[in-house]
């Protein structure tokens, strides 16, 4: 594996390559933001339309002023409590943020991730990262370097290997109208939390008036077999008799029928658990060579709607 040290991967996006970084959420695919060239290089060795903006990723709040600016207060005050963290704003760019990082749009969405190995890489660069999540795009996100590994090892990319994504869901996405928060993906920040600070969240739905918004795209973090998603576990399995069968399930595992694949994400029954290891079970189900996944639905709350939404965008067709 192309694994490489802190000193390699700042001499690579120095020279306006890539490298994979780890974060709290998910690897990123991570090149100098304010290089139009190591941008573009991003989006096509993901496949990802040009029209799907990036995160920049910064080391310090102090930087946020040099990619964004007219920053709202609220947006001081979320990013007092939740950063370095799973939280990712929508600000007003500057000038001289690339077009292409936020795909025309006069706004830039940035984070500070929370990863000691990244946060030392960004302390030893002089420019911010744009990092997707190190995928092809619409394919599941990876948790771990040996994720991007197969995505990506025969690009023969360089990989920072931070070990296992503590949080395993993409960051959550927060913009503004008028200084009001808007919440515009859900991800590992349960959005409550969000709320105790901001008050009720308006939802940004993909049909209103602003462009196509982050994993708002409805097919998403898809495995390549058919996913269903599910209440009713034992009746779809027996609709799908003879068929090889592979189930995603929150605590308890299934002993009713014989399956081929189980994976149980979190047998406490805790949802933090559930969420970091929903996507390396996700890329394990894919490899089992099962006919069909089931996946079974979460309680709809605090990182359990994240998880509903993510395999909801997993079961589209
Ligand atoms: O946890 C994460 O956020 C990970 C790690 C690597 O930091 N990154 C990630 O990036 O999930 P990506 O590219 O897979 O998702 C970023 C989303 C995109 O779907 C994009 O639509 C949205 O952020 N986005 C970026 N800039 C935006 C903007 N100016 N307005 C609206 N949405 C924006
Ligand atoms: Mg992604």
């Amino acid at each position: 594996m192309p694994i490489i040290t802190l000193a390699e991967a700042t001499y690579t996006l120095q020279r306006n390559h890539l490298v994979a970084i780890p974060t709290e959420t998910v690897y990123g695919l991570a090149g100098n933001g304010f290089h139009e060239g190591a941008v573009q290089k991003i989006f096509e060795w993901k496949k990802r339309p040009l029209f799907n903006p990036l995160i920049l990723h910064i080391k310090n709040e102090e930087y946020l002023n040099e990619v964004a600016q007219d920053i709202p207060e609220v947006a001081h005050e979320l990013a007092k409590c939740f950063w370095p963290g799973p939280l990712t704003l929508i600000l007003k760019k500057r000038s001289h943020v690339p077009d292409i990082v936020t795909a025309g749009q006069s706004t830039v969405a940035v984070r500070i991730p929370h990863h000691e190995m990244t946060l030392a890489l960004l302390h030893l660069l002089d420019f911010p990262l744009a990092a997707p999540s190190a995928n092809p795009f619409g394919s599941i996100s990876p948790t771990a370097a040996a994720h991007v590994e197969k995505y990506f090892g025969e690009r023969g990319l360089g990989i920072l290997d931070g070990g296992v994504c503590d949080q395993g869901l993409e960051s959550t996405i927060i913009g503004f109208n008028h200084d009001k928060p808007i919440l515009y993906r859900y991800g590992s920040l349960a959005s409550e939390e969000i709320e105790k600070i901001t008050g009720p969240l308006h939802i940004h739905h993909r049909n209103d008036s602003s462009p196509v918004a982050p994993g708002m795209l409805s097919r998403h973090y898809a495995p390549n077999t058919t996913t269903y998603l599910s209440d009713h576990i034992p009746e779809l399995i027996q609709s799908f008799d003879g068929l090889k069968i592979g189930l995603l399930l929150f605590a308890k595992p299934f002993t009713n029928f014989p399956v081929h694949h189980q994976e149980i994400l979190s047998p406490s029954g805790q949802l933090n658990e559930a969420a970091r290891n929903l996507y390396a079970a996700m890329h394990r189900l894919d490899l089992s060579e099962s006919d069909v996944i089931i996946a079974e639905r979460f309680p709809n709350t605090g990182l359990g709607i994240t998880i509903n939404d993510k395999l909801e965008r997993a079961t589209k067709k």
